[in-house]
């Protein structure tokens, strides 16, 4: 385990904002891990736990050590009639832990193709797309404590689940770090493919009994026509959360704005899309120096090169602040702006 210095963090977050980091590790084991945290040299450094960087926006220097994750391996634990108990080191590469359920034609993953990021970063915001989140095959986690570099297990109860919630972004915020995750996968598994786009896309791809590959097929499809490529324009997704509101304000504001779309997640609540009421505030393709707001998704801020951190976050502040006064609905950052 090599301590650098002065480390600079660019090839680390999606967004390529150019920061440093005062001290930066990597750790390749849970042994390894609570090494670091026994060194007495960091036991007064400000931590941050960094897996593929692909939902952080750095706004400076981080002044602490950066713990990045890299702890691999994916195995079956145990098997029944019904399930497939697989784990997966919180260092794996979310979409390679996809492909591995592809591969053993364990279903439960395919709709979460192509996220970008880590395993162990995944249950923070309980990741979801396409109608199915990580909760839904979510069996367990072990996560060491930063405090006393214990092990503890949470189970998808414990983790506190929610649209892009769960307990570790907030009650027990920068308190563990996830090592590893067990999923439990169907042998006999339901497709789920009710989000529209799928069910068109498999149309197009001419497939009348789509298998689990298939929907994985069809989903990357979606998301590679939609999403820009980090590697290529620096992002980090969705940036906001999709707002929930009362259905009696959705009521009032539809009669006010006939084509505002939304979803009903109880009686009394729906959801918007944060796109299109951003869209409606005029950003969308708004270009400023070299950040903005992508063409083609109105969710999804960018670096085209060389913006700074805080210009984004101030861009992402005007934005929430126009959404505020047009429809009076607050728009909250799903992004983690450091
Ligand atoms: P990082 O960005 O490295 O970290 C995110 C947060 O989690 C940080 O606060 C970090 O400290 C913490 N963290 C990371 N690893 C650990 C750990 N092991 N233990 C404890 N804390 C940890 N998200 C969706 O939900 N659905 C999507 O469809 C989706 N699409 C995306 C598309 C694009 C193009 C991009 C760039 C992002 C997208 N995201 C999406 C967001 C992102 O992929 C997910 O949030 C992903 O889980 C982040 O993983 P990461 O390893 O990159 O996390
Ligand atoms: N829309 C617009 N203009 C836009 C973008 C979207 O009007 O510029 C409207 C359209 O009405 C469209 C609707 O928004 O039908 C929904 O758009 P889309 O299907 O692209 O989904 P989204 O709400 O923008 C959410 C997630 C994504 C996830 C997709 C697919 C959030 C915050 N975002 O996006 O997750 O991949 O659904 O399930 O929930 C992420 O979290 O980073 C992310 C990319």
């Amino acid at each position: 385990m090599k301590l650098q210095a002065d480390f600079s963090l660019k090839p680390y977050n999606t967004f390529g904002i150019d920061v440093k980091a005062k001290l930066y590790a990597r750790f390749d084991s849970v042994a390894e891990l609570q090494e670091l945290l026994q060194m007495p040299e960091l036991r007064q450094e400000e931590k941050l736990i960094l897996g593929g960087g692909s939902n952080v926006l750095f706004t400076k220097n981080f002044d602490g050590i950066v713990l990045q994750n890299c702890i691999k391996g994916i195995e079956v634990l145990r098997e029944d009639d019904a399930y497939t108990y697989v784990k997966a080191g919180s260092g794996e590469v979310w979409h390679e832990f996809v492909v591995y359920c592809l591969e053993h034609n364990l279903g439960g993953s395919e709709n979460l193709s192509l996220i970008p990021g880590t395993v162990g970063a995944a249950p923070l915001q309980n990741i979801g797309a396409y109608g199915v989140e990580l909760k839904d095959i979510f069996y367990e986690l072990e996560a060491v404590e930063l405090e006393t570099g214990q092990i503890h297990t949470f189970d998808n109860e414990a983790c506190r689940f929610g649209y892009r919630e769960s307990i570790f972004k907030n009650e027990l915020k920068g308190q563990f770090i996830v090592t590893g995750v067990t999923f439990r996968l169907h042998k006999n598994h339901k497709l789920n493919t009710s989000y529209g786009a799928i069910s068109t896309t498999l149309q197009e791809m001419n497939i009348q009994e789509p298998t689990i590959q298939d929907v994985s097929a069809a989903v990357c499809h979606i998301r590679r026509s939609k999403l820009p490529d980090p590697k290529q324009i620096g992002n980090a997704g969705s940036f906001f959360k999709n707002p929930e509101i009362p259905l009696a304000l959705y009521d009032v504001l539809k009669y006010q704005y006939p084509t505002m779309p939304a979803y009903p997640v109880s009686e009394t609540m729906v959801k918007v899309p944060a796109g299109w009421l951003i869209e409606q505030c005029g950003w969308k393709g708004k270009v400023i120096e070299n950040y903005g707001v992508h063409k083609n998704q109105a969710l999804v801020l960018v670096n085209y090169g060389g913006a700074s951190g805080d210009k984004v976050r101030a861009l992402a502040y005007d934005i929430i602040h126009s959404v505020e006064e047009k429809f009076g609905i607050s728009l909250h950052p799903e992004v983690n702006i450091l």
